[in-house]
């Protein structure tokens, strides 16, 4: 999608659908709609006066040639104008491409009131449109032709003289990046393997310019990792590790931070194996290490000038006379051992491994994203993640990085009374203190394997995965975190270079 901003009135523009956002108290007799209302020779406002037209969230009306030039309107309700955020207002746009037939493809205009000709605005719009428009249905064989809009422009008839190009090429660069996440997360674990997933980060990785490494299973075992080898022994698929870096010549070569994501291809539960309902949903269980991936192509295309790792553990969790069993006890790359209690817990123990490698690299801070725990989907459901750790400051800056981009954060609690729960009879540590602060015990079981470096952790099992289609977002994969992660990770390269 080619995205303009364009300064055009609105009987110069061109295209072939005009969005129209409808807020709360506008009426066809000022503004943009006013302005509407001349063009159209009165029709905007004989669609105000039978209520055809309204503010109401999500209510459309979908006009066919009112000018020559646009050939369709959309009026879409759009709400409380102070509900505008940045979520809101991607949310927005998201539903309003939605709502559009489907065209192979469109050229579309949105119309800014002056209200939102500013930056936050704009980007907010561009990635709700590019989010909005991607499906989940890649593997049907006759598809209807799928949404598209070739060209996305905005008409502004307000008087800042701001260029908005750079907003809206960044806006393009996060969204682009959650889009790839999204695919690698509606892909099947038939073919989203740990191989592949591993080539997917390699061929990111060749195209954007990040210098990489792809371990296999004989290099895991010569570092000593065994408890991501445990979990990927029941499996004929190998395991990858997988390691993105961004190293900027001339970055404080004291800073180095880590992004670490769970890429469980698919989770049976091994041994301890799920029940069969909705089992299939457990595709999804690399999410975490599909957002550390779209947030590393965000950083290759924005080049930050802090040093970044994104690292990835992928493996598949599957029965088999080979598998790792409750009641195991593995070695971790750290020295600890592990006791495991619950096959099914087997993030965590991927994660050890991973988060001792950020450790042993040199990692400054380290943030790790997974969909660790059903407890956390209880909890928080879709709406927001939860986020724990061991230092503050960190924890506040992902909040913030999360509040800019619309990913919401909630931060748990992790008292030391909670590592009682995880303590093992026969082991260092054992991988589930069964139901009760399920969330809470995984992220305490992850902090023993941060050593004393500033960690936090993003349990993402609620938000990366949308149980129902919703306006402005098809059912599935979210790529939850890409976004949040790189956000941080410009906002933290932001501070340092003031
Ligand atoms: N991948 C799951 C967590 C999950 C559940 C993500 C639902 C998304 C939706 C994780 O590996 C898991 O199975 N966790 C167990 C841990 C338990 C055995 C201690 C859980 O949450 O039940
Ligand atoms: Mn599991
Ligand atoms: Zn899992």
């Amino acid at each position: 999608m080619n995205i303009t901003a364009s300064r055009k009135s609105l009987t110069e523009v061109e295209a072939d659908v005009l969005l129209v956002p409808v807020f709360d108290g506008d009426t066809p007799d000022t503004g943009a709609l006013a302005s509407l209302n001349e063009v159209s020779n009165g029709l905007v406002r004989s669609l105000f006066e039978s209520g055809e037209a309204k503010s109401k969230r999500n209510h459309k009306v979908l006009l066919h040639t009112p000018s020559r030039s646009v050939k369709r309107l959309l009026l879409y309700g759009a709400g409380a104008a102070d509900a505008a955020n940045s979520l809101g207002l991607q949310r927005l746009s998201g539903a309003m491409v939605r709502s559009l037939p489907s065209l192979t493809s469109n050229s579309a205009a949105f119309l800014l009131p002056p209200r939102l000709a500013n930056e936050s605005a704009v980007s907010a719009i561009v990635e709700g449109a590019i989010l909005g428009l991607l499906e989940g249905n890649i593997y049907h064989s006759s598809k209807e032709p799928a949404r598209q809009i070739d060209s996305f422009t905005f008409v502004s008839e307000s008087s800042n003289q701001m260029n908005f190009e750079p907003a809206i090429e960044t806006a393009r660069v996060m969204a682009e990046a959650v889009n790839f996440a999204r695919r690698l997360g509606y892909e099947p674990g038939n073919v989203m393997t740990p191989t592949r997933l591993a080539e997917q980060a390699r061929e990111m990785a060749e195209r954007e310019g990040l210098q990489y490494e792809i371990f296999g299973e004989n290099e895991m075992k010569e570092m000593g990792m065994g408890a991501l080898l445990a979990v990927s022994r029941g499996s004929e698929e190998p395991a990858r590790f997988i390691v993105l870096k961004h190293l900027p010549e001339g970055a404080d070569s004291t800073q180095l931070v880590a992004l670490v994501g769970k890429g469980i291809t698919f989770d049976s539960g091994g041994i301890s194996i799920k029940p069969a309902q909705a089992m299939e949903e457990m595709k999804y269980d690399m999410g975490g290490g599909a957002a550390v991936i779209g947030a590393m192509q965000i950083i290759a295309q924005l080049k930050p000038n802090i040093r970044v790792l994104g690292i990835v553990a992928a493996s598949e969790n599957l029965p088999s006379g080979r598998a790792y069993k409750p009641g195991d006890v593995v070695r971790s790359l750290s020295g600890k051992t592990i006791e495991v209690i619950n096959t099914d817990a087997e993030g965590r123990v991927v994660l050890s491994d991973a988060l001792t490698y950020a450790v042993n690299q040199g990692a400054t801070q380290i943030v790790d994203a997974a969909t660790l725990t059903g407890a956390c989907v209880v909890a928080l459901g879709d709406v927001r993640a939860a986020v724990m750790g061991t230092d503050e400051e960190l924890i506040n800056d992902l909040i913030g990085a999360g509040d800019e981009c619309g990913e919401r954060l909630w931060n748990l609690p992790l008292d030391n009374d909670y590592g009682n729960m995880i303590k093992s009879d026969i082991a260092d540590v054992k991988n589930s203190g069964g139901r009760v602060a399920g969330s809470i015990t995984a992220a305490m079981f992850l902090k023993a394997f941060a050593g004393n470096v500033p960690w936090a952790h993003l349990d993402i099992a609620g938000t990366a995965w949308f149980e129902e289609e919703k306006p402005y977002l098809a059912k599935g994969a979210t790529g939850f975190g890409a976004r949040l992660l790189a956000r941080y990770v410009l906002r933290r390269a932001g501070a340092q270079n003031a």
